[in-house]
């Protein structure tokens, strides 16, 4: 049997650490788990028999590495998919978005599921509301449960779903059109800035350049994902010009 693909992106850790997850809850069928910023050169989507796809939810969509990557993609013969999303809060139609953009190219979604994670830009922009910093309960065991689901769906040939469109998305338009609009810039406070260039090396954008040591960071090029400043060990990084960061996360992989 081919081995299963799990491919995911993953702005700051929440999308990476689910993948993860789901990864130990396969643990009998061979699986290779990869992020879209860092595909093997010999990768082909046909090496495998299923595969897991995830992205976190930005302004109620999928991330843009992600879609670019399927955008890209060559048509495949049928491949059944579980399709996943992290988001903060709410969804909405990102997991139909990404769902359909997979059908274009062979992608068959069996199962879906979205998981509400830590928000990464709601504990920079609104760090005083404490909810932000947490995932919903029994977040693992249902992560458990989706991914025997998908499985189980494998071996009954379960007809394909695509997540229903959700009629109160309009409601959902301030955030998506505004938060797209809306790209805050992120300053650099120079006292605590240790050089350590590690912002330059992660960013999935190669949207920033060093000069003497610090970060410049292009606006023009940033994503807003938010991983430069959720990654820097000084707390160097953050959206107010003012004030630095005061608490982000105690570790690196959110959950
Ligand atoms: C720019 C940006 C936009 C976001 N938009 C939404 C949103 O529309 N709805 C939502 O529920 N969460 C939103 N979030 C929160 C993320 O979806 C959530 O924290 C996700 O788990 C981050 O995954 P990651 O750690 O893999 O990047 C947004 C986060 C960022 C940085």
């Amino acid at each position: 049997m081919k081995p299963f693909l799990i491919l995911f992106f993953s702005g700051v850790g929440n999308t990476k650490s689910v993948a993860e997850q789901i990864k130990n809850g396969i643990a009998e069928i061979p699986t290779e788990i990869y992020s879209v910023e860092k595909l093997p050169q010999d990768f082909s989507i046909e090496n495998y028999s299923a595969v897991i796809i995830g992205t976190p939810t930005y302004h109620s969509e999928p991330a843009q590495p992600l879609m670019n990557f399927l955008e890209a993609l060559n048509p495949c013969r049928n491949i059944p998919a579980f399709v996943f999303t992290t988001c903060g809060l709410y969804s909405e139609n990102c997991l139909r978005t990404l769902a359909n953009e997979c059908l274009k190219h062979g992608i068959i979604t069996v199962h879906f599921a979205s998981y509400r994670c830590p928000a990464t830009d709601g504990i920079l922009l609104t760090p005083f509301m404490e909810c932000w910093f947490r995932s919903e309960k029994n977040l693992q065991s249902r992560i458990k449960d989706d991914t025997a689901t998908f499985i189980s769906k494998l071996k009954s040939h379960s007809k394909a779903e695509i997540p229903k469109s959700k009629w109160y998305a309009p409601l959902n338009y301030p955030n998506k059109m505004l938060g797209k609009a809306t790209t805050f810039p992120i300053y650099l406070h120079k006292n605590r800035c240790i050089k350590c260039g590690k912002c330059q090396k992660n960013c999935p954008k190669n949207a920033i350049e060093i000069t003497n040591g610090y970060p410049t960071i292009s606006k023009a090029e940033c994503m807003n994902c938010y991983r430069c400043i959720h990654h820097c060990p000084a707390l160097a990084l953050s959206l107010s010009k003012e004030k630095a960061v005061e608490k982000v996360w105690e570790k690196e992989n959110l959950i």
